[in-house]
């Protein structure tokens, strides 16, 4: 595992940078296979990277129709919901760049149990990358959030989805949030070829410092336990996040 560390001002420079990743790994992706398979992350910091891929600037850089989208995790609401990142990646870059459903993989959360919400986009993530049985998908790129707990998709401290090994996705009661959330696992995401993490906020500055430089605790910081073998982790992080870091 390759893990490079970029610190940055502010938001926007971050996710200027992030774009131009996000441009560079795609085309490469479709020089060599033909497509670009992509898990986009939930939450807000990334909503200025989505608005960016979408505009003038970059949105005539990458050839979209080959580019396929899925969702690292979801929430369990309608995809109208407020709270889904599904609707926040919709709005922001799938309705604006005017995308063919079928480029769009998100979590069929209208499904009537959490089990098979999991289920289903096991097998969609499977027939799409044509597994077999206990096969992992190769996403070129999989973008992750940090939450200030040191969560990363829907992989929360002390959840039971921290322990899977053999399943692409799963449902994960989340007690501390009274719900249950939606996520890949481990070795879905530790599949990668590519993954960035994004990264902003004085309120994940303590836990950054933990994850990245504290000792290896990876129940109780679930983000320490993202190391692909064979890919890059690029943490890409906001300079108010990164203020009690000492290594870099
Ligand atoms: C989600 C995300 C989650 C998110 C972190 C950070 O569904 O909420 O997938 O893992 O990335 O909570 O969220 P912010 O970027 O909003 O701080």
């Amino acid at each position: 595992m390759n893990r490079i560390v970029n610190i940055y001002p502010n938001l926007e420079t971050l996710s200027q940078t992030a774009a131009e990743m996000f441009i560079r790994i795609g085309n490469e992706a479709i020089q060599k296979r033909g497509q670009f398979t992509v898990a986009l992350a939930g939450g807000s910091t990334p909503k200025s990277l989505y608005q960016l891929l979408a505009s003038e600037r970059f949105k005539d850089k990458l050839d979209w129709e080959k580019v396929f989208f899925f969702f690292g995790d979801e929430r369990k609401v309608s995809p109208d919901d407020a709270e889904s990142n599904f609707k926040m990646a919709n709005e922001n870059l799938f309705e604006q760049l005017k995308l063919s459903a079928q480029n769009i993989f998100r979590w069929e959360t209208e499904l009537k149990n959490a089990e098979k919400i999991a289920e289903k986009y096991e097998e969609t993530v499977k027939d799409f990358f044509n597994l077999p049985a206990n096969g992992f998908p190769g996403f070129d790129l999989i973008l992750l959030g940090m939450g200030d707990d040191g969560h990363t998709a829907s992989l929360f401290p002390f959840t039971e989805a921290l322990n899977e090994t053999e399943k692409i996705a799963v449902a994960n009661y989340v007690e501390k949030l009274q719900t249950t959330r939606l996520t890949l696992t481990f070795p879905a995401i530790n599949n990668a070829t590519n993954i960035i993490f994004l990264v902003s906020g004085a309120n994940k500055a303590e836990i950054l410092r933990e994850v990245l430089e504290g000792d290896f605790q990876t129940k109780k910081f679930p983000s320490q336990k993202i190391n692909p073998e064979n890919g890059n982790v690029f943490w890409l992080i906001e300079t108010n996040a990164a203020q009690k870091l000492s290594k870099y």
